[in-house]
């Protein structure tokens, strides 16, 4: 239907005659002449209709915001002080000779103007009205080019793409399944994927060799703003490398993603092992754009009179770390409330700090359990100045560090414009929570250490991007033996594991190549990428909080007939 969009129609076109289609964007009626703003993908382009043109005109008398219109005429240059700067296509305009109503519309639930803000629920009830607009469209445009840069650089490095089921037995990644009942099969469920892991090993098991897919991931988990319950992996899976292969192909890959889609040059990616990023930074993700580093004062606190510091001080499981904000002594009380709160959030029991008036004039209200020396100790550890505040936390490790760390990031000023990735390597195989033995990436990992498997390290590895988890991957085990020792750590028994993983095991009886990958999240690289706040935002159809979708009103009850045919019965009472 048309020769050009909206948006494309520049001065070269000058006194064409061009068929543009598209929505009205604005539509007004100047007394004497009536102005149509058409608006496609690419833009937005004026139309205007003369009333000498007297059919068109009354027909253009009839139209309204979002009527969708093909027209026809002819591109003039618009007169000196009629050209429109802050407009892409504000030096010229068309003069309607012929206008169609595809279609009329109703007057939509909302403005499409980037100035009149609009909640986000209504957003997305309305989706295929809001991805109408500019903004809105640009960050899935962006996602579209993403995944095409991506499938270019796998291609060239002789990727292969190959899909895996999405009704499967679990897959177990830490949160919980999505399950399907079986109509044919009475009482029995399919699992929706939380990831293509065991799938992937299997086509390296099968000699594939190297293997990609986007792949749309199911996890029942709490929603946060850069989580969804489905969502996409870009999931990679090698054989016959080694962890540094893995880093340093996709640490390119990165770079190319960047330097092409949005010129950005980034930086050799550092290593930092998990050991290093806790200790310094209390997180597994460093936002490496934040200068400040926690540091620990355990060791000069063993004695002091302040139980809550020497009973930890003493605990070999404790930690008790500074974290030292410049300029912090301005810091108001309602301020450290709101820390503290913060802090508390991550299980730390209370926010000790210590304003530095001058290296010889501390405020803190654990200034009284503490002598001079050790103040001075302290001031010297952290290399304080006048006017800093020292926060403190004493807890587990654990708590100390993520809590700490969360401030550290809350409080730590940034360059928002800078890029700072990095590895994250060495990972713990597992953690003990409530008593029981976790993997810190998943059961496939393999250890780095086979004689010290519970405590000793895994080759997992993490790319963490401005204080975001972008990806993460391992090395597998590639051996039976080791994955029954897993298996045994995790308390998993020998007829569980027969059960849920039998086939991974037995095709590990069959010759497995060593191997490992990776998988990025695309909705969170899209995201920063786009510039985006929300995962929501690069995504066409996301689900809310609550894991709905308000455009069809998903997840809905079903007649009784299914659930019978299903062989399910609902209890909605508990
Ligand atoms: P993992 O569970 O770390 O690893 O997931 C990989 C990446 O997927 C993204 N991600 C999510 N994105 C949006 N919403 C979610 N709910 C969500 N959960 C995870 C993150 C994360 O870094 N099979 C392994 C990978 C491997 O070992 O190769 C896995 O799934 O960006
Ligand atoms: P209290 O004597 O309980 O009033 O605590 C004195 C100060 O120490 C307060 O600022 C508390 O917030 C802080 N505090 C208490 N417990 C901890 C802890 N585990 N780590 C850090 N600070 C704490």
């Amino acid at each position: 239907m048309r020769s050009h969009y909206c948006g494309e129609v520049n001065e070269r076109l000058v006194g064409k005659t061009i068929t543009l289609c598209g929505w009205v964007h604005r539509a007004r009626n100047l007394g004497g002449m009536i102005f149509l703003d058409l608006r496609d993908r690419e833009g937005i382009v004026q139309v205007v209709v003369h009333p000498e043109q007297k059919e068109i005109f009354k027909l253009a008398q009839t139209i309204r915001n979002e009527y969708v219109l093909c027209v026809t005429g002819k591109v003039n240059a618009r007169p000196g002080d009629m050209i429109n700067t802050k407009m892409k296509t504000g030096t010229i305009e068309v003069e309607a000779a012929e206008i169609k109503i595809l279609n009329t519309a109703e007057p939509p639930p909302f403005v499409l103007d980037n100035y009149v803000p609009v909640s986000e629920d209504v957003r997305l009830k309305y989706r295929y009205i809001d991805l109408r607009r500019p903004e809105v469209f640009y960050r899935i445009q962006f996602r579209s080019k993403l995944v095409r840069a991506m499938h270019n650089f796998l291609d060239d490095h002789g990727f292969l793409e190959i899909e895996t089921p999405h009704l499967t037995r679990a897959t177990p990644e830490g949160a919980r399944d999505y399950l399907v009942p079986s109509r044919v099969q009475p009482g029995h469920f399919y699992a929706l994927p939380q990831s293509p892991q065991l799938f992937k090993q299997l086509l390296m098991m099968g000699g594939v060799d190297r293997y990609y897919q986007l792949a749309k991931c199911f996890r029942d988990e709490d929603l946060r703003a850069d989580r969804q319950p489905e969502f996409t992996q870009l999931d990679i899976e090698m054989s016959f490398i080694k962890e540094e292969d893995v880093m340093q192909l996709m640490e390119t890959m990165m770079q190319r993603l960047f330097k092409d889609l949005l010129e950005v040059t980034l930086p050799a990616f550092p290593r930092m092992t998990y050991a290093e990023a806790m200790q310094k930074y209390g997180s597994d993700k460093p936002d490496l754009r934040i200068s400040l580093e926690l540091v620990d004062v355990a060791d000069l606190l063993k004695t002091v009179e302040f139980k809550v510091f020497s009973s930890v001080a003493n605990d070999p499981a404790g930690r008790i770390a500074a974290l030292r904000v410049p300029k912090g002594a301005t810091f108001s009380r309602k301020n450290i409330d709101d820390y503290e709160t913060l802090v508390k959030k991550f299980g730390a029991k209370g926010l000790a700090w210590m304003k530095v008036n001058d290296l010889n004039d501390v405020q803190s209200p654990i200034k009284k359990f503490l002598s001079d020396e050790i103040v001075h100790a302290i001031l010297r550890r952290v290399g304080a100045q006048k006017e800093d505040i020292i926060f403190f936390v004493a807890d587990n490790y654990r708590v100390t560090s993520e809590s700490l760390g969360a401030l550290r990031v809350h409080v730590g000023e940034k360059d928002a414009s800078a890029w700072k990735p990095l590895w994250v390597t060495d990972f713990p195989m597992f953690e003990k929570v409530d008593g029981h033995w976790h993997s810190l990436h998943h059961p496939f990992t393999a250890p780095q250490d086979m004689n010290n498997l519970a405590h000793g390290l895994s080759h997992a590895y993490d790319m963490v991007l401005n204080g975001s988890e972008l990806g993460g991957g391992s090395i597998r085990i590639d051996n039976i033996e080791t994955q029954q020792a897993v298996f045994n750590l995790l308390n998993i028994s020998e007829k569980e594991a027969r059960e849920k993983f039998g086939f991974l095991l037995e095709a590990l009886k069959y010759g497995c190549p060593p191997h490992g990958g990776i998988a990025f999240g695309l909705d969170r690289i899209a995201m920063m990428m786009a510039g985006a706040s929300s995962i929501r935002d690069v995504i066409a159809f996301p689900k809310t909080a609550t894991a709905s979708c308000l455009l069809t009103n998903a997840p809905s009850t079903v007649s009784d007939e299914q659930l019978k045919e299903l062989h399910v019965q609902v209890n909605t009472k508990e």
